[in-house]
């Protein structure tokens, strides 16, 4: 079986344009995960130039974790591999092999796949954690498959969840007083630096187009004197060399009215490596043509069937607005009850606000507050590009946005409620996450314990 996939890894790498070929050879229907990279078989299946099929599942575990590893450590992942070598937990993994990814997230078995590539039953926590309803009064009775529903715990990424974590942010207000995201940089720094520029630059070409030299003309990139030949001729342009980047973007010397990704991402480097990691990026990522939007799997707008993806279907050409890019743009593909809901939201209506004035930076909400949250580094900030990297398990949204205007325990009650995520939050939860209450009261009697046995000692 193994030997029929070096084959086909094998074929795909001498005959690397025959999709439709390649995709005969597929077993059976993607996960929605990685469909979108399916016909780049040699991602998973790299058999590093030999066919030696005792290696294969090894090498596939590669394959995983070079474009996973980073994320499963940023989550600090409570089961990684190497918590199995200690001997004491050694011996589980006679019931489930939990240092292989594959024993949980298999590919191409679509009848059996649940949420977020899982390939097991949801039962499988209790093979390892039997103890738990002994050793915890407070988890008598519960459901062996009931360990991993939203708010409780999750395999990889417990941030969120940890009952430390939990208890320490016990009773918090529902909106927080100081409801505000990290500002950009753009917006720390004012305009300050726009009415310096403003009067020196002009295009460095001769022949521009009024209306594109108009547009340009109040754009962020002429305020920071980012001429045309700097997009459109990348390799013209001494300045270039002090981003210190080395790619394949240049077009020679000769001007190109078509801009790469390769060329933004001289200048935005963090923003292009995270847009390449999730759905809208990692087509490009891999070395496939860019994805379009006709080959999504979920509801987008049927007149926008032809675009793809890259900067451009956000930051339109010479404007870069990156209010429009929040919602606007989104809406121009996205077309789901999720995403239609969120304009009757009242984190719209605030947006609202804020566009018009009438409330401060920061405190409006958008698609993008929420897909692709701000990221502070140091001395400034930048917009991770991301959008899959706090969407699943839901509660990985939790710290990284709505704790910046809402206690934990009313942001776990909302994402819990499935629901609520349909509808964009338009309402208050209705349902309580327990593990908040549950966490505190264990601390609690802890607490007690240990002020009694301290009383008893002094005594
Ligand atoms: C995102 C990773 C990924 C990509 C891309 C991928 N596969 Fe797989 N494939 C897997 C995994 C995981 C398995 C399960 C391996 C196992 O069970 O040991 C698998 C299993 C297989 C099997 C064995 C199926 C069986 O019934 O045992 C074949 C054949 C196969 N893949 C072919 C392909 C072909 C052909 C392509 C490209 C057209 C491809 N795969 C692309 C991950 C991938
Ligand atoms: C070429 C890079 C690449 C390889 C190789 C790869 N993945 Fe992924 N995987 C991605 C990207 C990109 C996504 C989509 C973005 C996301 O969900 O983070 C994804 C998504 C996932 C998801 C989430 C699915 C969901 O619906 O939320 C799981 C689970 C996963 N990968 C596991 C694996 C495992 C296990 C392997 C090895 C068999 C593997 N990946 C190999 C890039 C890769
Ligand atoms: C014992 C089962 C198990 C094993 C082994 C396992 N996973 Fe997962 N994985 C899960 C479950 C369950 C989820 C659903 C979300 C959660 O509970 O954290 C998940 C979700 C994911 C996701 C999507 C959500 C996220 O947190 O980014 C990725 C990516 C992923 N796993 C990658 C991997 C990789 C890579 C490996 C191997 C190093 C691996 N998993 C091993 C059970 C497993
Ligand atoms: C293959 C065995 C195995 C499986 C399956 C497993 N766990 Fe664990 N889990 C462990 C081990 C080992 C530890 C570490 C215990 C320790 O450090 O004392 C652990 C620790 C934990 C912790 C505590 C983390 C901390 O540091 O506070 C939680 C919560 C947890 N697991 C939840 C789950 C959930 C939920 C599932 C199912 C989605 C699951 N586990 C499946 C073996 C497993
Ligand atoms: C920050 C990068 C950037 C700068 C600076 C820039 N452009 Fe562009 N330009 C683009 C992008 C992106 C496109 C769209 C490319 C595509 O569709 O592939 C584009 C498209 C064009 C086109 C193609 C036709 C059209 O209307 O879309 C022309 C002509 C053009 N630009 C001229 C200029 C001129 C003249 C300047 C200087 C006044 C300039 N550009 C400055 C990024 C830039
Ligand atoms: C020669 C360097 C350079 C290139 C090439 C470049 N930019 Fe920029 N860009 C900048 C600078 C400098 C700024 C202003 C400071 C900042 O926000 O980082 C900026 C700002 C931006 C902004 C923020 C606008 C705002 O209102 O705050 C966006 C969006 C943007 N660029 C997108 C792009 C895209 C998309 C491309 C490729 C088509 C691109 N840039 C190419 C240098 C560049
Ligand atoms: C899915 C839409 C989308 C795509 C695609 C996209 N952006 Fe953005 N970008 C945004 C949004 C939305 C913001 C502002 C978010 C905010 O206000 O928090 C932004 C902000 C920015 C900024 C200014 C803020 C910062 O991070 O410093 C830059 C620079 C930028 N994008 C560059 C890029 C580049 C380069 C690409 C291509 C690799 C790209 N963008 C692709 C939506 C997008
Ligand atoms: C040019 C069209 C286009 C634009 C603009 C666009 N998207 Fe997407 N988006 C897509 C496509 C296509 C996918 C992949 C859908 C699929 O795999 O079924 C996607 C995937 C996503 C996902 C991941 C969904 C999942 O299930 O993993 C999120 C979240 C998302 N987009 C949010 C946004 C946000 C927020 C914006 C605006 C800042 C935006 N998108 C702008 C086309 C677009
Ligand atoms: C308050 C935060 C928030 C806002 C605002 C928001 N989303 Fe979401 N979005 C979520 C959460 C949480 C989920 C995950 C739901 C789940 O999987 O349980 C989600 C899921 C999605 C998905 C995946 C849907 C699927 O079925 O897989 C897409 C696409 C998406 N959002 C796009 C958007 C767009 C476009 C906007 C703006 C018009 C938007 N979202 C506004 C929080 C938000
Ligand atoms: C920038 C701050 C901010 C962020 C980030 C934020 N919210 Fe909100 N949210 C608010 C404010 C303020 C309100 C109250 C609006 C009102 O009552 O007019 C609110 C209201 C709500 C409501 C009640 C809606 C109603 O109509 O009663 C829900 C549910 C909610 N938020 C969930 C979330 C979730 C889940 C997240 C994270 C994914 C999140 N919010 C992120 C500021 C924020």
């Amino acid at each position: 079986m193994n030997m029929a996939i070096a084959g086909v890894a094998t074929y795909a790498l001498v005959a690397p344009s025959t999709t439709v070929a390649r995709r005969i050879f597929l077993p059976g229907e993607t996960t929605h995960g990685h469909y979108q990279i399916e016909l780049a078989c040699n991602q998973c299946h790299q058999t590093n130039g030999g066919n030696d099929e005792s290696n294969a599942s090894n090498v596939m575990q590669d394959a995983c974790l070079r474009c996973h590893e980073t994320d499963l450590d940023t989550a600090n992942d409570t089961h990684p591999a190497s918590k199995f070598n200690d001997p004491v937990h050694a011996d589980l993994l006679k019931t489930l092999d939990a240092q292989s990814c594959l024993s949980c997230h298999r590919e191409h078995v679509a009848e059996r796949t649940l949420a977020m590539g899982l390939t097991i039953p949801r039962d499988y926590c209790w093979h390892c954690h039997q103890d738990v309803a002994e050793s915890r009064v407070s988890h008598e009775g519960m459901r062996y498959d009931s360990c991993a529903t939203t708010g409780c715990h999750n395999y990889h990424d417990n941030r969120a969840l940890y009952e430390k974590y939990l208890d320490e942010h016990h009773g918090e207000a529902d909106i927080l007083d100081d409801a505000t995201l990290i500002l950009l940089t753009s917006q720390q720094n004012g305009d300050d630096q726009t009415q310096e520029t403003q009067t020196q630059v002009v295009p460095d070409i001769s022949d521009a187009d009024p209306q594109i030299v108009r547009q340009w003309s109040s754009s962020a990139h002429f305020a920071a004197g980012v001429n045309c030949t700097q997009c459109h001729q990348p390799e013209a342009e001494d300045s270039l060399a002090n981003h210190g980047t080395t790619t394949t973007a240049g077009f020679g010397t000769a001007w190109n009215d078509h801009v790469a990704l390769d060329t933004c991402r001289q200048c935005h480097a963090r923003q292009s490596e995270t847009f390449l990691r999730g759905k809208h990026g990692m087509r490009l990522a891999v070395g496939l043509p860019e994805m379009q939007v006709a080959m999504a799997r979920l509801p987008m707008r049927s007149d926008a069937a032809h675009r793809q993806l890259n900067c451009n279907s956000c930051h339109a050409a010479h404007v870069d607005d990156v209010q429009y890019a929040a919602v606007d743009a989104c809406l121009g593909c996205h077309n789901d009850d999720h995403s239609l809901a969120y304009l009757d939201s009242s984190h719209a209506e605030l947006w609202r606000q804020e566009r018009s004035g009438d409330i401060d930076a920061g405190r409006g909400v958008t698609c993008a507050t929420c897909h692709m949250p701000r990221v502070a580094t140091g001395d400034d900030t930048f917009v991770n590009h991301n959008q899959n990297s706090v969407l699943r398990p839901v509660e990985t949204m939790v710290r990284d946005v709505c704790q910046r205007c809402h206690g934990l325990e009313f942001s776990l009650n909302a994402v819990a409620d499935p629901e609520l995520a349909q509808t964009c939050f338009d309402r208050p939860p209705e349902q309580t996450v327990t593990s908040v209450e549950m966490a505190h009261e264990w601390f609690e009697q802890r607490r007690k314990r240990q002020q009694s046995r301290k009383r008893s000692g002094s005594r």
